[in-house]
């Protein structure tokens, strides 16, 4: 079946980008969101990304209008479900959050609507059953979409698996490279390794060990990497990190959680809010001095 509408859960970080590339991609997209106000951060964000891709020419000033055009942001759930071939969820990484609105969503999608989820940690047979079509829903994990371009395809045991072939060419079809995950876990592949690195940036930080710009040095330099583990945090968004941090329960998880949640409370949650653990739209870390 040619997939032609994609519909996108939830308008924040990552929906707003797979949005984005989807339409860049051709398709017709809905995003729908709780929030009138996330959807017009998205619109902003999507904006920006455009602009970024027309000044690195990977896309021409002509190309905008139609692209944006092809976006159909939407309050109305119903309304974002219609005649949507592939639904992809990007709503807060809390389980309760996305059982819900699966639930809702397993009850308005057409039947031949392919169902996925692009959450981080969390596992889809976690929220498989919510859906009423286990077998039509598969984890379809993004990662920053633009800079950071691998797909996670990650089955449940009750994935059909033609699903899976979909997915790795729609995967190819976004400008995305496609791995599949061949057993669940939480992190897929790469958010596994990534958590080693960040956990261990917040032990030593909890324990006063390092600051935070020479612990991103130490990463930056040694690996040749345009950011160190807090600025990768700062882009992830504090907020994520912490739904995935507080949730674990040895005690450096738990000591990074509360240190994380001290910048939350004062509405710190990196880049998207202007400040993390660095300031924005220009951090410390992406001058051309830091590193010297
Ligand atoms: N931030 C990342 O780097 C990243 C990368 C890959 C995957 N993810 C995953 O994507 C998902 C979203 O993360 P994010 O960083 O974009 O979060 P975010 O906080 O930026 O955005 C979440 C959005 O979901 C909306 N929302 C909450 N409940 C909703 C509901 N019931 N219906 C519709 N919208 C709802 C919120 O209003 C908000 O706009 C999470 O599962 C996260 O693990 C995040």
């Amino acid at each position: 079946m040619t997939l032609r509408k994609i519909c996108i859960l939830g308008a924040g970080t990552l929906g707003s980008r797979v949005a984005l590339q989807s339409a860049i991609s051709g398709f017709t997209v809905s995003i729908f969101d709780l929030k009138q106000a996330s959807l017009d951060s998205a619109l902003f964000t999507m904006q920006k990304i455009l602009r970024q891709l027309v000044r690195g020419g990977t896309l021409t000033e002509s190309q905008v209008p139609e692209i944006l055009q092809r976006i159909q942001p939407t309050l109305d759930l119903p309304e974002a479900l219609k005649g949507a071939d592939l639904v992809n969820e990007s709503v807060t990484e809390d389980v309760a959050i996305k059982k819900s609105l699966w639930a809702e969503v397993g009850k308005l999608a057409e039947s031949h609507t392919w169902l996925t989820t692009n959450t981080s940690y969390l596992l889809p047979s976690q929220f498989a059953e919510e859906t009423g079509s286990p077998s039509r829903f598969c984890a379809f994990h993004f990662h920053d979409v633009f800079y950071s371009r691998v797909v996670d395809i990650m089955p449940h045991p009750g994935t059909d698996p033609t699903l899976i072939g979909v997915l790795e060419k729609l995967g190819r079809k976004l400008n995305q490279v496609p791995v599949i995950v061949r057993k669940e876990n939480p992190g897929y592949l790469f958010n596994t390794m990534l958590m080693a690195l960040l956990g261990a940036a917040g032990k030593l930080i909890t324990r006063e060990v390092g600051s935070i710009e020479d612990i991103d040095k130490s990463w930056m330099v040694n690996f040749h990497m345009p950011m160190g583990p807090f600025g990768i945090l700062d882009s992830i968004g504090l907020d994520t990190a912490w739904h995935v941090t507080h949730k674990m329960s040895d005690s450096a998880s738990q000591a990074f959680a509360a240190h994380l949640k001290t910048y939350i409370d004062q509405g710190k949650l990196g880049e998207k809010t202007g400040e993390g653990f660095y300031t924005y739209p220009n951090p410390r870390y992406r001058e051309p001095d830091f590193i010297l």
